[in-house]
């Protein structure tokens, strides 16, 4: 799959068939460490992939968007009347977002678009956050107007949950905004601000190991887990789960009751884990880094049961690799059920740790993955015709 930016843009330009007014790109993420604490007032550590989807649009006298996308039949929204969940399933992310719009007062006007894509989809790397930021960013372009960003993150988070049925924290959409070349979005999910934190040495490389085994967020898994932090919450008595501490948890143990429990000491382990990690990145203490990845993928499959066999494994492999192969950790990354994992390691060996991961993966389960590095890049933007 080509996945430059350039390539895209060539191939969106293509689909459209004639000069496009406006190009809009947005990214999918990868998530570091702080997993399934952004709807918790957690923190998160995400950063923009190189890899997006890109809308060419030519604006037409039409009160229609009309959206064309390789392999698929084309599709057609009126934007003339208010937006309603509909068919094809993947338009109701734009429509979310046409919906979004037109909130905010402003008429549509009509445009036939062409996407392409390089994020993987159905593997827990944003692919629909991406769908969501990059047609805001067309919008703004065809409005002439600018929201934002966090205005436009938010939008996209609504759309996601009114026209997707996913009740999504904000990392995704905030990473696929605010995301910029070398640079990680930690976000604090209580404040709802991102702060850009270096992420440069050319001595680290991140490597995300699709396992090609697809979940869907909106089948309620999701919601469930996220329906259970806010029992354990309410339980325990507090107003934010940044107020919670262990012993809290541990107090409370019995009338939490399992899995509450569980979920609970996940998302205070994982505010700690996420803080920590900051700390040890800032250091360049690696070592520390590492189990702290360790550490959360544990937590994510044990307490909060969003792992699955073919990501234990990954993990397992890149264990196995360890610390004299290059590894210096690894974990789930993303919503779970299936989907990615991370792998933070020495540039140096990420080839050779790419491919005994694609070996050993496909030898177990039959399965070909999908493994490649990523080095954080920028956010959502327009790209000049
Ligand atoms: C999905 C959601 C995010 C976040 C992650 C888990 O990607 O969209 O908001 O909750 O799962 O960390």
């Amino acid at each position: 799959m080509p996945h430059t930016l350039t390539t895209l843009v060539s191939q969106a330009s293509a689909g459209l068939g004639c000069t496009p007014d406006v190009i809009a790109a947005a990214p999918g993420r990868v998530n570091l460490i702080g997993e399934h604490i952004d709807y918790c007032d957690g923190f998160v550590m995400p950063f923009a992939l190189d890899r997006n989807i890109v809308i060419a649009a030519k604006r037409t006298n039409s009160e229609t968007a009309t959206l064309r996308s390789a392999g698929m039949p084309t599709a057609t929204i009126s934007l003339a009347a208010p937006q309603v969940i509909g068919e094809p399933t993947w338009t109701n992310y734009l429509r979310g977002v046409i919906d979004g719009f037109q909130k905010l007062g402003y008429t549509i006007p009509g445009f036939d678009a062409y996407i392409v894509s390089s994020v993987p989809g159905g593997a827990g790397l944003s692919s629909s956050a991406a769908l969501e930021c990059a047609t805001a960013t067309l919008l703004e372009g065809l409005l002439g107007v600018a929201l934002t960003k966090k205005q436009k993150a938010l939008l996209c988070q609504k759309a996601e949950h009114n026209f997707a049925h996913v009740p999504c924290g904000i990392m995704d959409q905030f990473a696929s905004t605010f995301g910029e070349e070398n640079r990680l979005v930690m976000i604090d999910c209580q404040t709802g601000e991102p702060t850009m934190v270096p992420f440069e040495n050319p001595d680290l490389a991140v490597i995300i190991a699709n396992t090609n085994v697809h979940h869907q967020l909106s089948d309620g898994g999701y919601a469930i887990r996220r329906k259970h932090t806010e029992d354990g919450l309410s339980i325990i008595g507090k107003a934010s789960w940044r107020d919670v501490s262990m012993s809290d948890v541990e107090e409370k143990w019995d009338m939490l009751g399992d899995p509450v429990n569980r979920r609970s000491r996940h998302v205070v382990g994982e505010i700690a884990r996420t803080q920590e990690a900051a700390a040890a990145l800032a250091a360049s203490d690696f070592a520390r880094l590492g189990t702290l990845m360790y550490a959360s993928h544990d937590s994510l499959r044990d307490d909060f049961e969003v792992s699955c066999a073919e990501l234990d494994l990954m993990v397992h492999i890149a264990t196995e690799i360890g610390t004299a192969g290059g590894v210096i950790g690894a974990r789930m990354t993303g919503g779970g059920f299936g989907g990615s994992t991370v792998t933070l390691c020495e540039s140096a060996q990420a080839e050779s740790i790419m491919a005994t991961m694609r070996q050993r993966y496909e030898t177990e389960t039959q399965i070909v993955p999908q493994i490649f590095c990523s080095r954080p890049s920028r956010g959502a933007h327009l790209v000049n015709v």
